[in-house]
């Protein structure tokens, strides 16, 4: 039995590439792995809030300790951490925004990265807590950065690879679809190339 956890994040709604082809993925995911659950995180139907003192602070007190502002805060990030705990497969689908994230995924890595909970520091070494999942990230970008000219500046395939990686998401298998503003020809090729590499991750998992 698997739990699957579908995370989409684009601003872009119904056009986003990396939403429908997640989606696609999840869902497949689901219907062919016996027992399997599937829970849907939409940050862009249901943006979260950016951090703030409430929750920095408030995530450094003990319960009992908090106001209620402070609670509210944590309980948002403790929601989206038990999520992430429960998951043995996390879909992400992440579209490049001025070289990084949404803001929509920012929020939530800025939630989920949370020292004692998600990572600790053991003999003054970083170590991940949230182990032994399967990450599927679905990424797509107007530009190239696999080769060429921008492969310097892919900040948001090695900012989620690492953000991602630093708590423990280390098994990472990413699923582009770049190009797309090179013209429909390119964006075409690009489209196919992702739906055969998703069909192929299906094959695999089946
Ligand atoms: C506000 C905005 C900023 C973008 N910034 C970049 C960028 O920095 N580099 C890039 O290659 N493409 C950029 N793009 C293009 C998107 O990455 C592209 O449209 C991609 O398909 C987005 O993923 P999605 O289809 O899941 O929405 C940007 C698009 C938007 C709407």
């Amino acid at each position: 039995m698997s739990n699957i956890l579908l995370i989409t994040s684009s601003p872009r709604g119904a056009e986003s590439q990396t939403s429908r082809l997640a989606a696609d993925l999840a869902h497949k995911l689901n219907k062919q792995l016996a027992g399997s659950t599937l829970t849907i995180r939409d940050l862009y139907a249901q943006s979260l809030p950016h951090i703030d003192a409430a929750y920095v602070q408030g995530r450094m007190l003990p319960a009992d300790g908090r106001d209620a502002g402070q609670s509210v805060a944590v309980a948002q990030a403790e929601t989206l951490v038990a999520e992430l705990q429960a998951a043995d497969i996390v879909v992400i689908g992440s579209a490049m925004i001025n070289f990084g994230p949404s803001t929509q995924l920012k929020a939530w890595v800025d939630h989920i990265t949370w020292p004692g909970v998600t990572f600790k520091y053991a003999d003054g070494k970083a170590e991940g807590l949230v182990t032994g999942k399967k990450v599927y990230l679905v990424t797509a970008s107007g530009a190239v950065f696999t080769e060429g000219p921008f492969a310097a500046f892919d900040f948001h395939s090695n900012y989620l690879k690492h953000t991602l990686g630093f708590i423990g998401l280390t098994d990472i298998e990413q699923i582009r679809v770049e190009g797309l503003g090179y013209g429909p020809a390119v964006a075409e090729v690009a489209i196919a190339n992702a739906e055969a590499v998703v069909e192929s991750v299906l094959a695999k998992a089946a």
